[in-house]
């Protein structure tokens, strides 16, 4: 079949590598993709549904894989299935369980999935009720933007005086334009935290190796989230006896609770899952695969993953198509100093040729090709990821830190305790 995946980050480009290892796959394109991609497929740009459309039928392209919220959230998905296009990815009902994180209180509250108790407040709510509900509190606790932030939306706040900033920061600043209309507060949960990437044709699924992602920009999980760091996968904390509760609790009352309202999820459902003295709880609900945490997850799997995708979006998912292989993957973004506030890009990339030869694959995220040479174009700029046949951390970490040394271009900034949790 002709493939075509849409994103152009990190997870975009290892979406597209393994997607490419498949004897199903004929002919893959990648829109709007980046340097990466291009050398593994074709990428294509466009503009808007109609185009995209006019699109799919000149490339005889028959399976889209959509890889961030964006396309779910507004609808594209819904708008090229009503075109009897094949698609991986939820409708946009059933992406506001990332969209929307009232809507996915609600689900889970109906059907009793363990997650932080929390409280709503909008714009129109009365100053001195928010005032006197935050002082009553015992801190930390935790104030979420309800919409889409791109990873931002969440301030973990120590006191007061911060629960009262990050509600200014929504409500006078807008910070998150729509999406801060209405914000959580939320109890803090203390406990590791794991990311579970659960792929369902709606009703059936097949739970992927768990990962840790790293969201804090500086080393030991300081200073503020981000899209995230970096990544390791497995993620051992989720042994077979969790991940039995996390079936039984989390991912089957999710999606049945979600078809028991007419909402039919088929993608990539992300638990991101923390794991108190109580046992697992949601953080929060994604619709989509993680970034960084696809880059190492997808090594750790052997089989043939686009069969695993097209037969979950056709309905009836292949539960045999992919399997743990045992091994060890760590991913290590790269990074323009500044993210995840302001930053420099178009800067020179240098040394991705040495890396060829490496036991690691770069992903690349925010970068762009122009004549040949690669410059960095984002905020995470590459994914230095590496794989181990046997599970050993401490050899994944060495190998992904080797690679991330032979990378050079100004304003490079990395956390430098990847994977470092994994060895505990
Ligand atoms: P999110 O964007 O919802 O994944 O949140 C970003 C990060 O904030 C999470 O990965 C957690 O580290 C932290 N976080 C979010 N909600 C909570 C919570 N209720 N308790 C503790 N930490 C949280
Ligand atoms: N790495 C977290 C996310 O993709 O949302």
């Amino acid at each position: 079949m002709n493939v075509l995946i849409l994103g152009n980050g990190g997870r975009e480009h290892a979406l597209a590598l393994k997607v490419s290892e498949s004897s199903l796959c004929t002919k893959l394109y990648v829109a709007p993709g980046n340097a990466g991609t291009e050398t593994i497929a074709e990428n294509l740009s466009f503009e808007g549904n109609e185009n995209l459309l006019e699109l799919i039928s000149r490339k005889e392209i028959t399976f889209v894989i959509v890889g961030p919220e964006k396309y779910l959230v507004d609808g594209t998905v819904d708008f090229l299935r009503s075109n009897n296009i094949i698609v991986f990815g939820p409708g946009k009902d059933a992406a506001n369980i990332e969209g929307d994180k009232l809507f996915a209180k609600k689900v889970m509250s109906d059907n009793n999935v363990p997650t932080a108790k929390f409280i709503e407040f909008s714009n129109s709510s009365s100053k001195e009720d928010i005032y006197y509900y935050l002082k009553k509190q015992k801190y930390p606790i935790v104030i979420k933007a309800n919409g889409l932030a791109g990873g931002k939306g969440v301030s973990i706040c120590k006191n007061i005086y911060d629960a009262l900033d990050a509600v200014l920061l929504n409500f006078d600043e807008k910070a998150f334009g729509e999406a801060s209309n209405k914000i959580l507060v939320e109890d803090f949960l203390e406990g590791e935290e794991a990311s579970l990437f659960i792929i369902s044709d709606g009703e059936d699924y097949v739970c992927l190796p768990a990962a840790q992602d790293h969201k804090r920009i500086g080393d030991n999980d300081s200073g503020k989230n981000t899209g995230g760091m970096g990544a390791y996968a497995p993620a051992d904390i989720i042994t077979l006896e969790v991940l039995k509760v996390i079936e039984e609790t989390i991912v089957k009352p999710t999606l049945m609770g979600m078809k028991k309202i007419g909402i039919q999820f088929t993608g990539c459902l992300f638990c991101g899952l923390i794991l108190t003295k109580d046992g697992p709880k949601v953080i929060e609900f994604n619709a989509r695969f993680g970034d960084p945490e696809t880059q190492t997850v997808l090594n750790v799997i052997d089989g043939d993953f686009l069969e695993l995708l097209y037969s979950a979006a056709k309905g009836k998912i292949n539960k045999e198509s992919v399997k743990y292989n045992g091994g060890t993957s760590v991913c290590v973004v790269t990074a323009s100093d500044g993210y995840p506030d302001e930053y420099q890009t178009g800067y020179e990339i240098f040394g991705l040729d040495h890396l060829k030869d490496m036991l690691v694959h770069v992903y690349h995220a925010g970068t762009q090709s122009k004549e040949g040479t690669v410059f960095s174009s984002g905020g995470r700029v590459l994914g230095v990821t590496s794989f181990v046949k046997e599970k050993n951390f401490a050899e994944a970490i060495k190998l992904a830190y080797r690679g991330v040394s032979k990378i050079h271009y100004e304003n490079i900034y990395f956390r430098t305790d990847i994977g470092k949790r994994a060895l505990r």
